[in-house]
């Protein structure tokens, strides 16, 4: 027998062989999160007949007990819901400046910003997201309050094994460390948790179970409430009773756009996110970049160029649109776009200096938190909540239980001029009371002829706009699997500084092409944690990013 027929032969007997990383496969119902005792939480309301906004609370509040970096009741988020009729919404609950917050409020007596911002009672603004858990459950919900915070209250009191991942965070973390009721609940003073013991958080629990009783306004006005807004006093913080109580979800229009004839929805103002993704894929579509195909230096050349004019718009247009004109239209406009195209010299970098000049944040944290549910009936629901930093302003309210986000390090410390970090951002983000800080976060929803096609998000500051872009761009134009596309290697740009980031995954040659076109690589760790659902052909298709410890799940 000949080598062809061998091979021919061969190929027949072969079991089917699947070329990638395959997602995880189910009829009705998925459920994507960062965390897997959450997402069994999410798929246990699931199958007890809640709908997917139910799992979504069920969720945010599980999450606030088994990832602790940025699953929380004190911070904030998005939630981007589209309902099986076709219906879409959008639930900001993003934290907001306290009355007492000013402009200069972080500055030192040389003028430049302090740590303040970034860590301790000052650095928090007032949480949104026990309110925005409440307002979609009552609104949009099926379930009753109570049952969707049980499975929360439950891994608070009883505990549950801490992950190799979270005993590494917890070990490592200075910031915990610093403050001594953080220091106690995660470090136990030193003794750290091995991979397997149980993180029992009583504090936390009693706080759950006092807010499955009297709903947020516990939270907003009650025990809590007072007993927050006192540890604030004596501690220096801003955060008063009558902020907690005053602050509203806002819910607003999901922003809309095409690409390639699908039709997205994804997040307006505060974030910057959903005009970058629309304004990226407005670039891209037209310029051919597909063709060269995916991880090739002529197609990260396109996408890192379209990524560098968007973060070059961000720095001066986005802000909170109750503050500030954020000209939303106009940077989504063909001509513009067309402009923005014409303007990409597709052989060589455009050195981002040439663009405007200003200078965006630097680094913003990667650790905010982001799942994906689809339910049986359809519904689909996409969730970014954050407490910026991983472990927030690292203060644990003690009594309590929870830890307070650093919010107030996304606005503009000092407009215009170099931050802590050496950074600038724009007046639009300035701060000023009530005023909601500048967002990346970006929880997407894709939809075919109609119909739900994708659903996606992921932390990471501003890594968080062009990490989706390259989710759609993976699965839509390099025909992808939704998992591959998840788990690919990825990179970022962000006009400044100027310089392509790249992940390990992308390949030394391809770093040399991209390096000779005039990109100054800097090569980084992994950016992002994408949770995604493809729903295609009659399965939904979930996918947890291979970068973390993550579970998708259905039925
Ligand atoms: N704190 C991260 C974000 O809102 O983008």
């Amino acid at each position: 027998m000949g080598t062809a027929s061998t091979f021919t032969l061969l190929l027949a007997c072969a079991p089917f062989v699947l070329e990638a990383r395959q997602p995880v496969r189910a009829r009705h119902a998925m459920v994507v999160t960062r965390e897997p005792h959450a997402t069994d939480a999410g798929v246990a309301v699931l199958r007890a007949g809640g709908n997917a906004v139910d799992a979504a609370v069920a969720v945010g509040f599980a999450l606030a007990v088994t990832h602790p970096a940025a699953g929380n009741l004190g911070g904030g988020g998005f939630m981007l819901i589209r309902f099986a009729d076709g219906r879409a919404t959008f639930l900001d609950f993003r934290e907001r400046a306290p009355a007492a917050a000013s402009r200069d409020m972080y500055l030192g007596p040389d003028g430049k910003p302090t740590r303040d911002s970034i860590e301790g009672w000052r650095a928090a603004a007032v949480p949104g997201t026990v309110r925005g858990l409440e307002y979609a459950a009552r609104k949009y919900g099926s379930k009753p309050w109570a049952e969707l915070l049980a499975p929360a209250i439950r891994l608070a009191r009883e505990g549950f094994p801490v992950s190799w991942g979270l005993a590494q965070s917890l070990r490592q973390s200075k910031l915990l460390a610093r403050f001594s009721e953080s220091r106690r609940i995660f470090q136990r003073d030193g003794r750290f948790f091995e991979p397997g013991e149980r993180l029992v958080q009583p504090e936390l629990a009693a706080t759950l179970e006092r807010i499955a009783r009297h709903g947020a306004d516990e939270f907003y006005e009650g025990e809590t409430a007072r007993r927050l807004a006192a540890a604030m006093r004596e501690n220096g913080g801003l955060i008063t009773v009558e902020d907690l109580k005053a602050y509203r979800v806002i819910e607003r229009e999901p922003l809309r756009g095409r690409y390639r004839g699908l039709e997205i929805l994804t997040a307006p103002p505060p974030s910057s996110g959903g005009v970058g993704i629309l304004q990226m894929l407005g670039v891209l579509e037209g310029t051919g970049f597909e063709r060269y195909g995916a991880g090739s230096a002529a197609a990260i050349h396109w996408m890192a160029e379209a990524m560098r004019r968007f973060f070059a718009d961000r720095s001066e247009y986005l802000g909170d649109p109750d503050y500030t004109r954020v000209p939303v239209r106009g940077l989504l406009d063909p001509r513009y776009l067309a402009q923005l195209r014409s303007s990409i010299d597709p052989e060589r970098a455009t050195p981002s200096e040439r663009l405007r000049p200003g200078n965006p944040r630097q680094y913003e944290s990667a650790e905010t938190t982001h799942y994906s549910i689809v339910d049986p009936q359809g519904n689909a629901v996409a969730v970014t909540y954050t407490l910026n930093g991983g472990y927030g302003s690292g203060v644990t309210v003690p009594g309590l239980g929870f830890l307070l986000n650093n919010e107030m390090d996304d606005f503009a410390a000092k407009p215009g001029f170099p931050n802590y970090y050496g950074l600038v951002q724009g007046e639009a983000n300035a701060i000023a009371p009530g005023k909601r800080p500048l967002s990346s976060m970006t929880p997407t929803i894709v939809l075919r002829d109609g119909r739900l096609y994708m659903v996606v998000g992921s932390p990471g500051g501003p890594r968080i706009i062009t990490t989706v872009l390259q989710v759609i761009v993976n699965v839509v134009d390099f025909g992808m699997n939704i998992q591959e596309a998840t788990d690919w290697p990825r990179f970022h740009h962000q006009w400044l500084p100027d310089k392509l980031y790249l992940e390990p995954g992308i390949s030394p040659d391809t770093r040399a092409l991209l390096a000779a076109r005039g990109f100054a690589i800097e090569v980084t760790r992994s950016m992002g944690e994408v949770a995604a659902v493809l729903a295609e052909g009659g399965w939904l298709h979930g996918a947890a990013d291979s970068r973390v410890e993550g579970k998708a799940a259905g039925f």
